[in-house]
């Protein structure tokens, strides 16, 4: 295979590590929505998920290969013959498969999860590459924990990796360990001693442990990986992987020093990270590099002298380069159907016809209420309408009291499987309330790990987005609602978490290796 050096391949895996974070589980549509969204975005691999590990994971691969237009689609699997079996099954209708399969080679890793020694992970090397290639030719190896892997060591295994019949070779910073000279090294080293180095291609897959994640995976690139495993918003294990929007602005505002090209379209990372944020109900921090909301403004006065004088003096990119326009008022109350569908689609929403009446009503209802309707609030109210859409509970009517000297109380209807069933609760609060009246009318076990409330925009007659996280059984999922009122937000958040967690998904808890055929 020959390779284009200047090309790096952006590999996004915020559908299989990112939804690893506890409490970023999504839905099928969910998955398939910001699936397209990658695709469009011009992400070169999309890993889907893992489809030995739940029902949910596996339908969600298989349904991505319909879907995906040009990238490739990637399925998890451990060494195991069962799980490569899986990913190949459920990767059966892609255009461009890829089985992406991994086993432990850190000391510690072998001795205490898998339970092997060095020649039983070397042949697990060879069998599952073997393996993996009976259904598809693009086979990715990964060496869990390889940058606490022995180097000799983890030469014999790239070695074993590439002569079975992998394409690319993985080099994951599992614990994000490794610091920027490191990983450079370690990628140096495999390509000049591993032999046929040269007709793989080398990735990094670094995560955020010590917040050198994006350093670490553009080192490995400076040192010849022509692969960047990364997440929207950086989202994954604990402190998260690589965010894929730092490393691309890194190599696109940075070209001079780091002179590679990819195929991303910036002007689609702010929408990539809303669509994620709102998915996952993981909120972006304020200052967070390229997506934060603070990201582009200048509040001191000395910078925006400095901004006024010239843009250059505190600007390296232009907020439109990542997809950032100036806050706009868009309509009004008088806006009609056709003003408001040229709107979502400039703003790049596709909506079905039901979605689009929905949708619609819900803009005119908010235009009644709210002064001025910006793109935010489209955003906030088009997104909720997507994430609500297939519910099976939905919040029929919601009158809630509250005040100084009452006992906060509310009557709450759902509508249950087209049925509808109705509530009056007291609470210590409205919204303590609120979330009582959905336990009377949908008995369940789930326990309530997190309640946040966002404002979409300024001002008292902001829209509010709330999340809301629920635990059972070890699952957590984090629904999200959108209002001008706070409490009616809530009370969508709640019974959105509620819906996703009557999706069945359960995940198998993920052993160290089931290398049994
Ligand atoms: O962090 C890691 O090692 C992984 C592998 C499965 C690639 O996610
Ligand atoms: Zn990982």
């Amino acid at each position: 295979m020959t390779t284009n050096p200047e090309r790096v391949r952006i590999f996004d895996t915020t559908l299989r590590d990112g939804e690893q974070s506890p409490g970023a589980a999504m839905t099928l549509e969910e998955k398939i929505e910001i699936a397209e969204f990658l695709d469009e975005m011009g992400v070169d691999i999309i890993e889907a998920g893992f489809p030995i590990s739940s029902a949910g994971d596996f339908a969600a691969v298989r349904e991505i290969t319909k879907i995906v237009k040009n990238a490739t689609v990637c399925g998890l699997a451990r060494a195991g013959f069962k799980d490569i079996d899986a990913a190949g099954e459920a990767l059966k209708g892609a255009k461009r498969p890829r089985i992406h399969t991994f086993i432990s080679t850190s000391p510690v890793h072998m001795k205490h999860k898998l339970q092997m020694g060095e020649n039983a992970v070397l042949e697990a090397v060879g069998a599952s590459v073997t393996r993996a290639r009976n259904f598809t030719d693009d086979v990715q190896w990964s060496a869990e924990d390889a940058t606490r892997t022995d180097a000799d060591f983890l030469c014999k295994t790239v070695e074993v990796a590439i002569h079975s019949g992998a394409m690319v070779i993985n080099v994951p910073d599992t614990v994000g360990y490794s610091t920027p000279q490191e990983y450079f090294e370690i990628i140096t080293m495999l390509r000049n001693r591993v032999p046929n180095a040269d007709k793989v291609i080398f990735s990094t897959h670094c995560h955020n442990d010590l917040g050198l994640a994006v350093a670490n995976s553009l080192a490995g690139v400076l040192a010849g990986a022509r692969q960047v495993e990364c997440t929207i918003n950086g989202i994954g294990e604990r402190a998260g992987n690589a965010a894929l929007e730092e490393i691309v602005m890194a190599l696109k505002v940075r070209r001079d020093r780091m002179p590679f090209v990819n195929g991303i379209n910036t002007t689609m990372l702010a929408r990539a990270s809303k669509l994620v944020s709102n998915v996952t109900g993981f909120p972006v921090q304020y200052n967070k590099a390229i997506v934060g909301k603070n990201a582009f403004s200048h509040d001191s006065g000395i910078h925006q002298d400095g901004m006024l004088k010239h843009v250059e003096t505190y600007e390296i990119m232009r907020p439109e380069d990542v997809g950032v326009k100036e806050t706009s008022l868009v309509l009004g109350k008088l806006s009609g159907r056709h003003a408001f569908r040229d709107k979502l689609e400039a703003m790049g929403y596709k909506l079905d016809d039901q979605s689009f009446a929905d949708a619609f009503k819900r803009f005119k209802d908010l235009a009644d209420k709210k002064k001025h309707v910006f793109d935010e609030d489209l955003v906030a109210l088009v997104d909720d309408e997507i994430v609500r859409g297939h519910d099976l509970i939905s919040v029929k009517d919601l009158r809630v009291e509250t005040g100084t000297n009452i006992l906060p109380g509310c009557e709450l209807t759902l509508k249950i499987e087209g049925e509808d069933r109705r509530v009056k609760t007291t609470g210590d609060g409205p919204v303590d309330a609120i979330f009582k009246a959905i336990r009377e009318l949908y008995p369940h076990s789930a326990t309530l790990q997190l309640f946040q409330i966002n404002a979409v925009t300024e001002g008292t007659d902001a829209q509010a987005t709330v999340s809301v996280r629920l635990e059972e059984n070890g699952r957590t999922v984090t629904g999200r609602g959108a209002d001008t009122d706070t409490l009616v937000a809530a009370a969508y958040a709640y019974v959105n978490a509620l819906n996703k967690l009557l999706v069945k998904r359960e995940k198998q808890a993920p052993e160290a290796l089931t290398v049994a055929r």
